[in-house]
């Protein structure tokens, strides 16, 4: 596997593979990598021939007070993972060879990134549609693999790369977790013990949430209120929204539609104050 810094050099690279009739799989990730990531490697692996995963915090995504600083950098750790789950390049670029002292360009998507995590979080997907474009110009994917785990995130890119015409074709894998039904992700380790031990009623209360929309429940209003009782009443969460939404536009949806409905939530844990999102579709 090879390790690469360097944008230029990863272009160049890239370029040239592909004019040598190689195909290429991307996995874009912040690094920190855990058994969800690599679930994304695996499904990209028999997809091309050559594959890229890239680490970086990618610093335009994160709002003035979030936690850009604090993010785990585990690169060494992140090598072993990438070569184990057969990445061809591992992309770990500094944020100066991203972005230039004279950068001024943005991508704006501006119908799915609007609601969900859009509404606390204004220049988040800004920051994420501004880099992923980057890293497809710079590692000229044929393929790409997100994770389900951010569903808006999938959207909104699935939509940039519609609305942009970008030669990508987009893959989504399923969300992996612990044992105890919490999602995996790298800002768990955030978590104190008390709220790592209830974190996984987010998942159950999603399920019941799930549940009850099968029995035929179709006021949505009722079903967050379901949902933010259960898991208020343990004093660690703080529901910062709970959204029936359509899985590919991210508008609300009043009444279920079967198929295309997503259940998404987002939940401040009170004594670390760390944000975890999941979801769940119906
Ligand atoms: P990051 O949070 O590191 O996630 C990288 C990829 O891993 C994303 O596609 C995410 O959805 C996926 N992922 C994370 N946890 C997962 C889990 N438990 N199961 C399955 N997939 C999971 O998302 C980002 O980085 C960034 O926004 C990025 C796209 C790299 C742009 O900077």
């Amino acid at each position: 596997m090879k390790v690469i810094h360097d944008s230029k050099e990863l272009q160049q690279t890239a370029l040239a593979l592909r004019a040598q009739g190689k195909t290429i799989a991307l996995v874009p990730t912040m690094g920190n990598l855990h058994a969800g990531h690599a679930s994304l490697m695996d499904e990209a692996r028999p997809r091309a021939d050559v594959l890229i995963v890239s680490v970086f915090v990618n610093p335009t995504q994160f709002g003035p007070n979030e936690d850009y600083e604090k993010y785990p950098r585990t690169l060494d750790a992140d090598c072993e993972v990438c070569r184990a789950h057969g990445a061809d390049i591992l992309f770990a670029p500094t944020p100066e060879t991203m972005y230039a002292p004279t950068f001024s360009t943005y991508i704006t998507e501006s119908a799915c990134s609007q609601g969900l995590c859009g509404r606390s979080r204004p220049t988040h997907f800004r920051g994420v549609c501004t880099v992923v474009d980057i890293l497809f110009n710079l590692a000229q994917p044929n393929v790409a693999v997100f994770g389900q785990k951010d569903a808006q995130q999938v959207a909104v890119l699935k939509r940039m790369v519609q609305d942009l015409h970008i030669p990508v074709e987009m893959v989504v894998a399923p969300i992996v977790r612990e044992e105890d039904g919490l999602a995996l992700s790298s800002r768990n380790q955030y978590l104190t013990p008390k709220e790592r031990a209830a974190a996984p009623k987010i998942q159950a209360a999603l399920q019941t949430l799930k549940n009850s929309i099968a029995t035929g429940t179709d006021a949505t209003e009722k079903l967050a209120e379901i949902f933010v009782n259960e898991l208020s009443a343990d004093a660690v969460f703080e529901p910062e929204y709970i959204e029936i939404v359509d899985n590919t536009t991210m508008a609300p949806l009043k009444k279920i539609e079967p198929g295309n409905t997503l259940i998404a939530v987002a939940v401040r844990m009170t004594e670390s104050r760390t944000r975890l999102i999941d979801n769940i579709l119906v």
